[in-house]
């Protein structure tokens, strides 16, 4: 693998894996668990489920990634030469490829909210409706479920990923990182000032931070493992597929470290946003879930704001910026399989893999449109793939990554790796290979059992 394959900085390094993982599931999916199990009590489950079982994972992942040198089925046949394993790594840019499918369509909304907000034509008529929750919520509808408008977003959303990852992973996926991550910060820095100075800030602040110990029940700490999953990018290859661009002499413990510390920062903030807007302006009980919460509810919280223009179109940037980030590094995994495994050149590679999309990505847009009496199982292609997906593919490549690291790698690989070959000592290495040993797999199969009762 040549040097241009290789993170250049310490900082692109983590800015990258950042941007992988903050997308929308921290700063969507995260607040509307928080509303629906428990509150605060949910923060504390998910903080704990992301330092005792997310970060021994991702250190999982990280060393497979590193030590092998190579994409998710790669790495796995290097560090397993003749044997099946590399049919985990396959399972995992499968999955990751079918979340592409929905999360391009997902970041196409984000992307026509944004644009919706700089024409005003998200503000248009409300000072005539009478009913403004119902406004928002009959808009959300015709975008999403409108044949045409969704596509065209989606469309400029595979675009600007071609774009970026042409230039492949130092001059595209980290330059980007480097740009877009510090934007990140300060727009949501500049969000939680304005959210903590609204009349209520208080009221919606004790619900997301003052815990109710009696409200974690089996349900919450199972919801909140996936999200810390989910949040993290876990399960996927994309973090083996990063880690195979980490130079020999990063310290994978601490990055991983840096790397959680960022997301849950980046979710306590989005938590510390939206709680104390939606409280201020009585909207507490309305439905927080998935699209409604942003797409509905934070449209009708600007409207009420003095420049509601300003506040939509840099929320809805903030969006896109996360859901950019991640759509990058979901792809690369493919994209660096493709190359790898096929000899592809980086351009044609890209084009292999995102082009099809434009037809994939279109069936699920439309699923939700014209084609939602197709349905399998009763649901969607797009619920479908959310669904699978998240509950049953991602948590299976888990597993047999963990089985995988924990019990049959070569003896002292991860030692190796999590203390750069003994240059120095790691005083939680024990730790970190019990919870990948046992514990991971028993409690993500839970996960798995859990989704099915
Ligand atoms: N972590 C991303 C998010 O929270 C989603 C993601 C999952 C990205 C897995 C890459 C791999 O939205």
């Amino acid at each position: 693998m040549s040097n241009n394959n290789l993170f250049k900085t310490k900082i692109g390094l983590i800015a990258a894996t950042v941007g992988s993982a903050v997308g929308l599931g921290s700063v969507w999916r995260f607040p509307s668990e928080v509303q629906t199990n428990g509150g605060a009590a949910f923060l504390i489950v998910y903080i704990a489920c992301v330092f005792l079982l997310g970060i021994p994972v991702m250190l999982a992942e990280f060393s497979l990634g590193r030590a092998g040198r190579s994409d998710a089925v790669g790495s796995f046949r290097n560090l397993a030469p003749g044997k099946m394993w590399w049919l985990g790594g396959a399972l995992a840019i499968l999955t990751s490829y079918l979340i592409l499918c929905y999360y391009m369509v997902v970041a196409g909304w984000t992307f026509e909210y944004m644009w919706e907000s700089i024409t005003g034509n998200l503000y248009a008529g409300i000072d005539a409706a009478a009913d403004k929750s119902a406004m928002f919520g009959t808009k959300m509808q015709q975008y999403i479920t409108h044949d045409t408008n969704p596509l065209i977003h989606t469309f400029i959303i595979i675009g600007i990923n071609i774009a970026i990852l042409l230039f492949g992973v130092q001059k595209g996926i980290e330059r980007l990182s480097n740009i877009m991550m510090p934007l990140l910060f300060v727009i949501l820095l500049g969000f939680c000032v304005v959210s903590l100075t609204l009349p209520k800030a208080n009221e919606g602040l004790a619900f997301f931070l003052n815990p109710d110990f009696s409200a974690i029940t089996p349900s919450v700490v199972i919801r909140a493992l996936g999200q810390a999953f989910f949040s993290l990018s876990l399960g996927m290859g994309v973090l083996i597929t990063y880690g195979s661009y980490f130079p020999r002499d990063t310290r994978l413990i601490k990055t991983s470290v840096s790397v959680s510390t960022s997301v849950i920062f980046v979710a306590v903030m989005m938590g510390v946003i939206i709680f104390p807007a939606v409280t201020s302006f009585g909207l507490q009980d309305a439905t927080l879930n998935g699209p409604t919460l942003v797409f509905a509810t934070l449209p009708q919280v600007f409207a009420q704001l003095p420049a509601p223009q300003l506040w939509s179109t840099l929320f809805f940037l903030l969006l896109t910026l996360a859901a950019v980030t991640s759509t990058i590094s979901i792809a690369e995994v493919s994209i660096a399989f493709m190359q790898e495994f096929f000899k592809l050149s980086r351009k044609a590679a890209c084009l292999v893999v995102l082009l099809p999309l434009l037809v994939f990505s279109t069936v699920c847009s439309l699923s939700l449109g014209s084609l939602s009496d197709f349905t399998v199982f009763g649901l969607t292609i797009f619920d479908l793939l959310d669904y699978t997906t998240a509950n049953i593919l991602l948590p299976v490549c888990s597993i047999l990554l963990c089985v995988y690291v924990g019990w049959f790698a070569p003896k002292k690989f991860l030692k190796n790796e999590l203390t750069n070959n003994g240059e120095f000592k790691s005083s939680t290495f024990r730790f970190i290979v019990f919870v990948i040993r046992y514990i991971a797999p028993v409690l993500i199969t839970g996960i798995i059992v859990y989704s099915f009762l």
